[in-house]
């Protein structure tokens, strides 16, 4: 499952949202002497535009849009990308990513994620809403796709970002040496 050349790593974290993808993804760039690259933050400069702004004006479809575009310009590219956690719902995506390695998915359980995202005003899918029950809705539907699509599967359970970085560096340290 790898586009890479002469065993490039460059790693995409992929989840739900708030289980930690810009800042384990940040950690992890950092380790790695490469960029870090917020797939959300990308969109929203070049849309100059903020994300509840995009959806508001183009809809979730234009934004999902923006998001396919945006991914295949950073894809493959020498960053950490963190995504947002809506990548995986197109299938031009999901064969961009199933075609890249590695990619990471950071599994958390649901209540954790809700509780740190609740009220959230920068993400429009639970904008007013039971953060819980959206994402039990979007775990549904996204965890057979986070599946097909990931590499790795890190479990965070009780793990904070230190042991999650860890376990990440882990596997990739094993990655580099089975594709080098
Ligand atoms: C979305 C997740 C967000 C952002 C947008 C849609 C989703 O990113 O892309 O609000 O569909 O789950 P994060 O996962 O970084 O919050």
């Amino acid at each position: 499952m790898s586009d890479e050349i002469n065993g490039q790593m460059y790693p995409v974290l992929i989840g739900l949202m708030g289980c930690g993808k810009s800042s384990i993804g940040r950690l992890l760039a950092k380790e790695l002497g490469l960029t870090f690259l917020d797939l959300d933050h990308y969109i929203v400069e070049k849309a100059g535009q903020t994300i509840p702004g995009i959806f508001a004006e183009q809809g979730e479809e234009g934004f999902r849009d923006l998001e396919t575009r945006a991914l295949r310009e950073v894809l493959g590219t020498p960053v950490v990308i963190a995504s947002g956690g809506g990548v995986v719902m197109r299938e031009e995506n999901r064969t961009l990513l199933e075609a890249h390695a590695p990619v990471i998915w950071l599994k958390s359980s649901l209540h954790f994620l809700a509780n740190r995202i609740q009220g959230d005003k920068n993400r429009p899918l639970i904008a007013g809403r039971d953060a819980l029950t959206v994402l039990q809705q979007l775990a549904e539907v996204r965890y057979p796709y986070y599946t097909q699509c990931a590499d790795y599967i890190l479990h965070r359970g009780e793990m904070n970002k230190a042991a999650s970085l860890h376990a990440v560096l882990e596997y990739l340290k094993q990655w580099k040496y089975e594709n080098s």
